[in-house]
């Protein structure tokens, strides 16, 4: 019987240089999605994977984001006087969605590096990696099902999406292979290579890493020789790469073709459509959102 995997880490050491100037001061992890800020969605999406012991790998100007995890004795006290439940709730909520942790990325040497800074947290277990900026629709979790092939395959599972060719130098992309049928996993592919952002030309396929990773403690054995890459910087998917010709110690590598809803909040144009699509589909905001979006969209010059 394998432990359950409830260890998760979450980089956000970034800095947000697509969001300037809003993010000078601000970490773009707490840029707010309709009300939320982004992270807390990425948080939710581990929590209710049973992923309850997070680690946060943060940089300067990052104070924010352990003030958002943590109580706000004051405010919540001055709720509680006035008697507004509802919005105590939602301020405590934050605080009770997993154990956090926190640690710091001295210098931004790339996402492998992030990883590499919570070796001590993970320890021997198995553990997911979640990038705050892609948000998967909490409709259409991928957790459990990475999860689940991790437990009949073993190794590491990442998440895939199908994208134009256009779009492929975007992402790491994988090289895939089927597996045997019968596994009892139909959306279920082995991952024979993987590069980093790839020109179009030179992409191995379309299918585009997701920002979601299971990945066994070997990894960082990987991690700390693998040679900065794409960018100058120490990448995750290049310490992947080398797992995938192992059958243990970390491979094999397998990928969960995800088909659902997920929204790129890292870039504006993925950011507003992440907003307005959630904001119309509340129901609180939505009735009036989509009346005045209907308007809207009659004026738009073409
Ligand atoms: C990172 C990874 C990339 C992956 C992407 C998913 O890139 O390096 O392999 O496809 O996340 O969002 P970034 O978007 O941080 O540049």
């Amino acid at each position: 019987m394998q432990r359950p995997i409830i260890k998760a880490v979450i980089p956000a050491a970034g800095m947000g240089t697509r969001f300037l100037p809003a993010t000078k001061a601000m970490p773009k992890e707490m840029l707010p999605v309709v009300d939320k800020p982004a992270i807390q969605y990425v948080v939710e999406e581990a929590a209710i994977a049973g992923l309850t012991e997070i680690m946060m790998v943060t940089g300067r100007n990052k104070r924010a984001l352990e003030d958002h995890f943590d109580r706000a004795t004051e405010l919540e006290a001055l709720l509680e006087e006035k008697g507004n439940l509802e919005l105590l709730a939602t301020v405590r909520e934050s605080t009770k969605l997993a154990n956090m942790h926190y640690a710091r990325q001295a210098f931004p040497r790339g996402l492998g590096d992030a990883v590499l800074t919570a070796a001590g947290f993970v320890g021997k277990d198995s553990f997911a990696v979640l990038l705050g900026d892609d948000l998967i629709d909490a409709r259409n979790p991928i957790l459990p099902t990475m999860i689940a092939v991790h437990e009949k395959f073993g190794g590491t599972v990442l998440a895939l999406m199908e994208v134009s060719p256009e779009k492929i130098s975007s992402y790491g992309a994988a090289a895939v292979a089927p597996i045997a049928p019968g596994s009892g996993f139909d959306n279920v592919m082995r991952i024979t290579g993987l590069v980093e952002k790839p020109a179009k030309e030179s992409a191995p396929s379309n299918y585009a890493v997701l920002g979601r990773y299971l990945l066994t403690s070997e990894i960082f054995d990987v991690l700390r020789v693998t040679k900065p890459g794409k960018s100058g910087e120490v990448q995750l998917t290049d310490a992947i790469a080398e797992l995938t010709s192992r059958e243990e110690k970390g491979g094999p590598v397998h990928g969960v073709i995800f088909n659902g809803l997920r929204y790129d909040t890292g870039d504006k144009l993925g950011y507003l459509q992440a907003t307005i699509r959630l904001a119309s589909e509340r129901s609180d905001l939505g009735p009036d959102l989509r009346k005045w979006l209907r308007e809207f969209v009659k004026g738009l010059p073409n």
